[in-house]
């Protein structure tokens, strides 16, 4: 379980906090959703609750971050990093440099931590199954497309089976069906018992996928819920999220007279074919 209380943090020499006060709670074993305009402070989030901030980034950050009953703050990143894997935003900067295999290059942090050769050999061969990679794994990692590089990145942090992975827009270069790939690999982990905070603009997965939302915008956790909830807040525009194109096609029709006003929005596709049909959401 995650819980952060009263968080908040300024990076170095800044005049603001870009955090302020933030609550939040992500239970064991679920897929966190966390959405928020751009610059409004996810990956920042991102970093306080993996221990790159402070340790990496510097700056004043005060609260309490607690990890399965500890806490964070304080605590040295070689250690942080042994409870929480953070896949970053640019998957070509997680990209080691140090070696000249994919396979090598997943297996880099495994070989830190004095695994075994034969448990290594066979954990990436496994992770690169789940990711659908195996075959990429002889090839240099920077023969890669930006895609597969995502994937390599996503491969080089879940092997390590941290008991929590927070995953920084981990989709972005990655066409549909690799997305989707993605989302459902989330899944089977969360079954696992893997505690997932995906930051994510993709709100038609997140809502098929994640178990809860959180929305930051002002600095805050703005709001939390189930991902219908959030999704069909009318305030995700404000926050500057937007909404799915359910829900646009809801509003539209409710501007229009043919839902009927007060009527809930839908959210997915589901929810949208039995509105449109004419039944309750
Ligand atoms: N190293 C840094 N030093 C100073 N300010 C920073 C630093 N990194 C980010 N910021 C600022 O903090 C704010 C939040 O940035 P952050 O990267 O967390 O947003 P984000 O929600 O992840 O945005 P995006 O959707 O574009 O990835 C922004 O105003 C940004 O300019
Ligand atoms: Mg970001």
């Amino acid at each position: 379980m995650i819980t952060l209380t009263d968080v908040s943090y300024a990076y170095p020499d800044a005049e603001r906090f870009v955090l302020e006060h933030v609550h939040l709670e992500v239970e064991r074993a679920t897929i966190a959703g966390i959405v928020g305009a751009s610059g409004a402070g996810k990956t920042t989030l991102a970093k306080i609750i993996s221990g790159f901030i402070p340790n990496v980034d510097g700056g004043e950050l005060s609260g309490r971050v607690e990890v399965d009953g500890d806490d964070l703050v304080g605590v040295a990143l070689s250690e942080a990093v042994a409870r929480v894997g953070l896949v970053i935003q640019n998957p070509f900067n997680q990209i080691s440099g140090a070696r000249y295999s994919v396979r090598e290059e997943i297996a880099f942090g495994l070989e830190n931590l004095g695994t075994p050769r034969d448990e290594m050999a066979e954990r990436v061969a496994r992770v690169a199954e789940l990711l659908r990679i195996t075959q990429l794994l002889d090839r240099s990692p920077y023969a890669l497309s930006g895609g597969q590089q995502q994937l390599v990145a996503i491969a080089s942090m879940i092997v390590l089976r941290t008991p929590v992975i927070v995953m920084d827009e981990p989709t972005s270069q990655l066409d549909p069906a690799g997305t989707r790939m993605v989302f459902e690999v989330l899944s089977r982990l969360r079954d696992a018992g893997i505690t997932v905070v995906i930051l994510e603009h993709k709100l038609e997965l997140l809502c098929e996928h994640a178990d809860r939302l959180h929305v930051i915008a002002d600095g805050r956790v703005a709001a939390s819920g189930s991902p219908t909830e959030i999704l069909a807040d009318p305030r995700m525009v404000a926050w500057g999220v937007g909404s799915t194109r359910y829900t646009q096609a809801g509003r539209r029709a409710r501007d229009r007279g043919l839902l009927p006003e007060g009527a809930p929005l839908p959210v997915s596709f589901d929810e949208a074919a039995t509105v449109f049909s004419g039944g309750a959401r």
